[in-house]
């Protein structure tokens, strides 16, 4: 049975904490240090992953989270998360309309979930000192989406954008019809390529070196960025954390992709039992490259890039 799209997000926070760019994560922590407030958005929050991690490595006296996403499913799961991350960092928590508020001491944590599409939202400008997106600029149309974003920040705010997916995802140990994997990877990648939202084309299969050019295009400034590379790799001949399951849901993506661009279905088929088996066998290893970058708001004047 396939992994569900929900315990695949579960399962990959403890990949993505590996994972992230420690400078550029430091850098971001060291720019926030001392704040005594701070209005965060996390777009395509999910099940609130980016949320969790701000919870736990900002030290703010009043912080406001607000997490959007189009699925109303994966926000309840975001409720969950947050008020159990709360409660055990001694948080009182009570529900509100839009969702929760923490109380511990003079500390309060105001968490917002919002159920809509991107560009369905709408704040004020100036409304946020960060706005974060994980595993997100690869599947929204770039330029809108940063315009929208300088909008809304502060001036000086920042815009931490991580797991930006970058080009490349290579399977070990090598398959044994290597040119049909290679053509099965390269449809993977085309099909982000090919992506549309409102007929625009996303950030796609190399989202991190064009969302490095857009954003100094627009005149932000980019004080850190780096890569934060997925290593699902065994070691001592066993996963780490959930990565068997990611590595099931990413061969599910695979296998879908290839499906809809009609590949061989008994050669898939194949492909697909190998692979699994050797997830059984905790052999099989995944290399998939993204980049991490942050950056602040300055002046704004947009492009228009093609990198291919
Ligand atoms: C790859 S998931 C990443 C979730 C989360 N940030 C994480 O990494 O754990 C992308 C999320 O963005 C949401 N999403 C996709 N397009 C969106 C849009 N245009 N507006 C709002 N949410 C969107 C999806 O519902 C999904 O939850």
């Amino acid at each position: 049975m396939g992994v569900s799209f929900a315990d695949y997000l579960c399962a990959k926070y403890p990949l993505d904490e590996r994972s992230l760019n420690r400078p550029v994560y430091r850098q971001l922590t060291a720019t926030l240090a001392g704040r005594q407030s701070l209005r965060c958005l996390d777009v395509g929050t999910g099940n609130g992953a980016m949320l969790k991690r701000l919870l736990e490595c900002l030290d703010v006296p009043q912080l406001a989270l607000t997490g959007l996403d189009q699925q109303a499913g994966l926000l309840n799961d975001a409720a969950s998360a947050l008020e159990q991350a709360l409660q055990q960092q001694g948080y009182a928590v009570a529900p509100t309309p839009q969702g929760l508020t923490g109380r511990r001491g003079d500390k309060c944590v105001e968490v917002e979930l919002v159920n809509a599409v991107l560009t369905d939202f709408s704040a004020l400008p100036g409304s946020f000192d960060l706005i974060t997106a994980h595993a997100f600029m690869d599947i929204v149309p770039l330029q809108p989406s940063l315009r929208r974003f300088a909008d809304w920040l502060a001036p000086g705010g920042l815009f931490y954008a991580t797991l930006n997916y970058d080009g490349d995802t290579a399977l070990f140990p090598l398959y044994r019809d290597a040119v049909f994997e290679q053509w099965l990877l390269a449809c993977y990648d085309e099909s982000m390529e090919q992506r549309r939202v409102d007929g625009l084309a996303t950030g796609g299969r190399r989202c991190g070196r064009r969302l490095h050019a857009e954003l100094l295009a627009m005149g932000f400034t980019v004080p850190a960025y780096g890569s934060s590379d997925w290593h699902i790799t065994p070691v001592n001949g066993a996963y780490q954390d959930a990565d068997d399951v990611c590595l099931r849901a990413l061969l599910d993506f695979m296998r879908a992709e290839a499906e809809a661009a009609r590949f061989d279905a008994a050669a898939l088929r194949q492909w697909h039992a190998v692979r699994l088996q050797q997830i059984e066998t905790a052999q099989l290893g995944m290399i998939i490259h993204q980049l991490d970058l942050l950056a602040a708001k300055s002046g704004a004047q947009s492009t228009g890039f093609h990198i291919p």
